[in-house]
């Protein structure tokens, strides 16, 4: 699919003009040179009231026009949502070449268009074997808007692109994304954009002493990596921000293995780590002025002889060792050895980590919601900024002593499970906190609920949502 801003030369067979309700129940257009009487009375004569998000589709002469509800007050998101319906749509009656007007034209709204179409158009559908393929169409979405957003809507899909990087990692079988997979990617990228990257191999693990990445790992055929990749965009600037994405590529739970109905969605426990690539590709493709480290700890969370057991104790990189509780909750050890390894060795001043790390997420918040904890109040406040602004909304919980009491081990530092299952999203930040060192400004954002959707709604797919790339990059451009 191609989006590009309309010309003369373009062939269109259908106008998009969206349009909306006003207060007297009167529909008014946008751009109001567009209101022509002869499509006023195709409106009238279809009993069409612009609804938000109601479409209407006729054809005029030798034209066609879907003419879109839009809100009056419409957000951002509201946008989207209407710029999706039409374009899928437009899609199931295979219509190619499509001019999209605009309510306004500047960059949050086009932006925002460019996103609802591009990301609406994706489905993960290489397993089906009866494709249409030949009805599969290549679309061509023209924008009625000046010369001048060109940039900022190749920019746009460029992003777009990466959060669709996310989705596919997600989407795809745990036995093709392996940690071996990852660290491949992770390669030819570096190669790609001459980057520094550094991988940890099973055997570098063990001699670097990463035990905890190690006691997840070590269960399975497909060994666990550390994956650190170094992009240098502002030379002048002291401020190194690390982007942690958990990568388990699957969870069984391991020896307290997960009963039925909890482990069919595990092979999108990499989420975090699809997520915080998708970010820093878009980060250096755009040439961002950043300092950026991606970090991926990935391993696969397996049940074998050399699994890791409840009941003992391992020692983590940074030395402090811990009581394994539960080897279900892996997340939070493959995160503190990778925060207590970047820490060491690659002195960041900001961490963001991302992960599938608790259901109890999703019980607190609900199937979209992102949690975030952390230390630094700004940093909070911006990344809740760039929740909004994207729809990738985020919303904080504390962390308080009374949680930190909960994760307190008998026999080793830390215990890697609360003592009860109350404040579970909580007790696993308390968990990374240890491993965050003094004077670092640390966020971790929890998207178990968020990294995958039951069913697609609009411009966000089924399954793998690459949710997390919007965010990050709409934090790391606005900050
Ligand atoms: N990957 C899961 C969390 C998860 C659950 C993500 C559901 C997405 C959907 C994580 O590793 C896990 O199993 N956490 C346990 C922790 C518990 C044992 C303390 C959980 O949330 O049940
Ligand atoms: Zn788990
Ligand atoms: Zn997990």
């Amino acid at each position: 699919m191609k989006i590009e801003i309309y010309s003369k030369n373009k062939k269109v067979e259908v106008k998009v003009i969206p349009v909306y309700e006003n207060d007297d129940k009167k529909i008014i257009f946008f751009d109001k040179k567009l209101e022509t009487k002869k499509i006023v009375s195709q409106i009238n004569l279809f009993n069409f009231k612009a609804k938000d998000k109601e479409i209407l589709f006729f054809n005029l002469e030798n034209d066609k026009y879907l003419i879109l509800g839009v809100k009056k007050d419409y957000t951002l998101e509201d946008l989207r949502r209407s710029y999706s319906v039409a374009f899928d749509f437009l899609k199931s009656k295979d219509i190619k070449n499509i001019l999209f007007e605009v309510p306004k034209e500047n960059d949050l709204e086009i932006s925002s268009i460019v996103e609802s179409l591009d990301l609406t158009d994706y489905s993960f559908d290489k397993y089906i074997s009866k494709k249409k393929d030949d009805e599969k169409i290549d679309m061509n979405c023209y924008l009625n808007v000046s010369n001048k957003y060109k940039k900022l809507i190749l920019d746009t899909l460029v992003v777009c692109k990466n959060v669709k990087f996310a989705r596919n990692l997600v989407n795809e079988n745990s036995n093709i994304i392996t940690p071996k997979k990852l660290e491949i990617l992770a390669k030819d990228f570096a190669k790609k954009n001459r980057l520094k990257i550094k991988i940890l191999d099973e055997k570098l693990i063990v001699k670097e002493k990463l035990g905890l990445l190690w006691a997840v790992g070590k269960g399975s055929e497909f060994k666990p990596r550390l994956i650190i990749l170094e992009y240098l965009g502002d030379l002048n600037s002291t401020e190194k921000i690390a982007l942690v994405g958990k990568g388990i590529t699957f969870d069984t739970g391991g020896i307290n293995l997960k009963p039925s109905g909890f482990l069919e969605d595990m092979k999108s426990d990499m989420a975090g780590a699809a997520a915080v690539f998708g970010t820093f590709i878009s980060a250096v493709e755009l040439g961002l002025k950043k300092n950026l480290i991606l970090v991926i700890p990935t391993a696969e969370n397996a049940i074998s002889s050399q699994s890791y057991k409840p009941g003992d104790v391992f020692i983590g990189y940074n030395g402090k060792s811990v009581e394994i509780g539960n080897t279900d909750a892996e997340g939070r050890l493959i995160l503190s050895d990778s925060l207590s390894y970047l820490q060491k060795n690659y002195k960041p001043t900001k961490i963001i980590d991302v992960a599938t790390l608790t259901g109890a997420c999703l019980i607190a918040l609900g199937p979209s919601l992102i949690a975030m904890l952390g230390n630094d109040e700004q940093m909070k406040k911006q990344i809740f900024k760039s929740g909004e602004n994207t729809f990738e909304r985020v919303w904080e919980l504390p962390i308080y002593d009374e949680h930190r009491d909960l994760i307190k081990s008998n026999i080793a530092d830390v215990k890697n499970i609360g003592s009860s299952r109350f404040g579970g999203t909580i007790t696993a930040a308390a968990f990374l906190e240890n491993f965050i060192q003094k004077g670092i400004k640390w966020t971790h954002l929890d998207i178990a609920g968020a990294a995958r959707s039951d069913k697609k709604e609009f411009y966000v797919s089924q399954f793998g949502t690459g949710r997390g790339v919007r965010l990050l990059f709409d934090w790391l451009k606005n900050n």
